[in-house]
């Protein structure tokens, strides 16, 4: 059998009803960007505008992450691929559960084995710790560079963190965001 490409798996995933948040969705935000990425950030889940407008990362955290991938990563962010945790909204954007993460988990690995990118940045918690199978924390996990199946990995905080004015959330997003463009222009391999 061919391999679906990532067009194939988005039509498939906007009809999912795998889980309860299909009830409450406007619509499946599947991801967006760049299909041969270099780099692959994963957030959370989509907020009230990306649920509404159908892409992640539109709204006040979107602005900042765009910021940062010009500012460290010296490219446009639609070279960038950019994914959720869990592609459908959270009601009240609460915080995604255990079932709704791990059976939205096989979409996003096939999106990065379809993407197949250098390096994963995951942003903040959630993202963190499912793909490093951990409890730990972000404060605790990033700054340094893991793997995950054949990509380089490397955690940072969620925009949110900095936009909630924790002071060395930007600091850090920053140097972690140096740490993937040294990986990726071939520095550090
Ligand atoms: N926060 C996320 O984690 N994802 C989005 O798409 C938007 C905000």
């Amino acid at each position: 059998m061919t391999k679906r490409t990532l067009k194939d798996l988005s039509h498939h995933v906007s009809q999912c009803v795998e889980c309860g948040l299909a009830e409450s969705r406007t619509q499946v935000v599947f991801g967006s960007g760049n299909p041969n990425a270099d780099y692959f950030f994963i957030g959370e889940g989509p907020g009230a505008k990306e649920d509404l407008e159908g892409e992640p990362f539109i709204g006040r955290s979107g602005k900042l992450l765009s910021r940062l991938i010009g500012e460290e990563l010296k490219i446009d962010r639609s070279q960038c691929y950019i994914a959720n945790v869990v592609k459908c909204r959270p009601p009240n954007n609460r915080n995604p559960k255990s079932i709704e993460i791990s059976t939205c988990k096989p979409y996003l690995d096939e999106q990065i084995q379809l993407v197949n990118p250098v390096v994963i940045i995951p942003l903040g918690n959630f993202a963190s710790r499912l793909l490093l199978n951990t409890k730990e924390g972000i404060t605790n996990l990033r700054g340094e560079r893991y793997s995950y199946k054949q990509h380089y990995l490397v955690p940072t905080f969620h925009p949110a963190a900095a936009l909630r004015g924790n002071p060395d959330a930007l600091k850090n997003m920053r140097l972690d965001f140096q740490l993937a463009y040294s990986i990726v222009s071939g520095n550090l391999k």
